[in-house]
């Protein structure tokens, strides 16, 4: 089996497994607890946290640990909506994870009481938000915005520093949804003039179920889950030391690999994607062309992300016929695989209803071989052909 859907689930690391294994076992405590077991605990989680803290570029104090990313983004959002909402407004893209738009969108729908205004940003038809759009929607009575770093379907990159600036003139807290950047591009607080952003263990080779939402000091933020206070008021619960450890762990390791990993991952993916539109010509690469860069000269690419619509074609008939050569990939988003909506991605790329249901994402990581990416190249028009769409191919 091919595995080319990183970007919904990674392999588990062995590394961060093994590092999670003495927490699972023997240093099973309580980490609040005031015995010798419970301190060992915390000490343990207190590692964990600095080590966190250390490839985020952030105080262990900043650092909430959440169920995963979808956590992380609803506790930013409604969070901060709860403690200071301002002028209830809040600012975020069309583009957006659901995660982040479902949270803004009950806000709009008055999760919070009196309805909060939401603003979707629209994106170019690369995926790339309308930033002049974004600095005009925010005033300084706008409660958040939330931009994410890469998009999980289409792998844009967005310009977060430029929104950033714009954030700071007007004095709004930024959220960033990095969950699918670590090990890919910089995801440290002030390189990206971050306020809030969100991480997932289980993109990066780490346990499932665990996630991180950072939260500068000067960010008010009211919890989302009451009860015994833990982690400094803003996440009660019984805190998962293994799943801590194990996040610190993927998340070090994958920052760690991002010099050398990024690049051949790039590699990997030019190949794959120059192949497949060699290959099945009336194939569409969406999100940026590999070679885009943003203003500021880094890629506007995830490195390991290449997605296509297959004009005409089910994007489900298409990774069935993958799946049955033993490429293992999705449509868009692994969220959307179980239902044949229209990608809100591609629709505000620009895509049409029936495009739009067309997608096929390849996701490469950490294992992904060239002797992979060949194999996929031929099997893509195979695939394609045997799903009816022999007029995409070449001649
Ligand atoms: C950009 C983005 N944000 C948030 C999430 C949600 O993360 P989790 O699966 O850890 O809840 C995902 C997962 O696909 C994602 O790709």
């Amino acid at each position: 089996m091919i595995y080319l859907d990183h970007a919904a689930t990674s392999p588990p690391s062995r590394a961060a497994l093994e590092a999670q294994w003495p927490y699972l076992t023997q240093v099973f405590a309580n980490p609040s607890s005031a015995h010798e077991p419970g301190r060992a605990a915390r000490a343990g989680l207190d590692a964990a946290l600095a080590e966190i803290a250390g490839v985020l570029g952030c105080r262990p104090g900043e650092v909430v640990l959440t169920s995963g990313g979808t956590e992380a983004d609803d506790l930013a959002l409604l969070g901060v909506a709860a403690a200071a909402p301002r002028g209830r407004h809040v600012v975020t893209t069309a583009v957006e994870h659901p995660a982040v738009l479902e949270a803004a969108r009950a806000l709009g729908r008055g999760a919070l009481g009196e309805p909060f205004r939401v603003d979707e940003i629209g994106v170019d038809g690369d995926g790339v938000l309308d930033l002049a759009a974004l600095e005009a929607a925010l005033t300084p009575q706008t409660t958040i915005c939330s931009v994410m770093l890469a998009n999980n379907e289409v792998g844009t990159v967005q310009p977060v520093r430029e929104v950033a600036a714009r954030c700071r003139a007007v004095g709004v807290p930024l959220h960033v949804d990095a969950v699918q950047a670590p090990g890919q591009l910089d995801v440290r607080l002030d390189v990206l003039g971050a306020d809030l952003l969100s991480v997932s263990a289980h993109k990066l080779g780490g346990p499932r179920g665990a996630g991180v939402l950072v939260v500068r000091g000067a960010v008010p933020l009211v919890p989302r889950i009451h009860g015994g206070g833990q982690q400094r008021g803003r996440r009660s619960g019984t805190v998962d030391v293994a799943g801590a450890v194990g996040t610190a762990t993927a998340l070090r390791l994958a920052e760690e690999g991002r010099a050398t990993g990024g690049p051949r991952l790039a590699a990997l993916r030019d190949r794959l994607v120059a192949g497949v539109l060699q290959t099945v010509p009336g194939a569409v690469l969406t999100g940026p062309p590999v070679d885009a860069v943003l203003a500021d000269g880094s890629p506007a690419r995830l490195p390991g992300h290449a997605s296509f619509v297959f004009p005409g074609l089910g994007g489900e008939t298409v990774l069935a016929e993958l799946e049955e050569r033993g490429v293992v990939c999705s449509s868009g988003s692994a969220c959307a695989a179980d239902s044949d909506d229209a990608s809100h991605v591609l629709l505000a790329c620009g895509f049409g209803e029936d495009a739009a249901r067309t997608a096929v994402r390849l996701t490469l990581g950490a294992g992904t071989t060239s002797e992979q990416v060949e194999e996929v190249v031929a099997l893509v028009p195979e695939a394609v052909a045997a799903a009816g769409g022999a007029a995409l191919l070449a001649a």
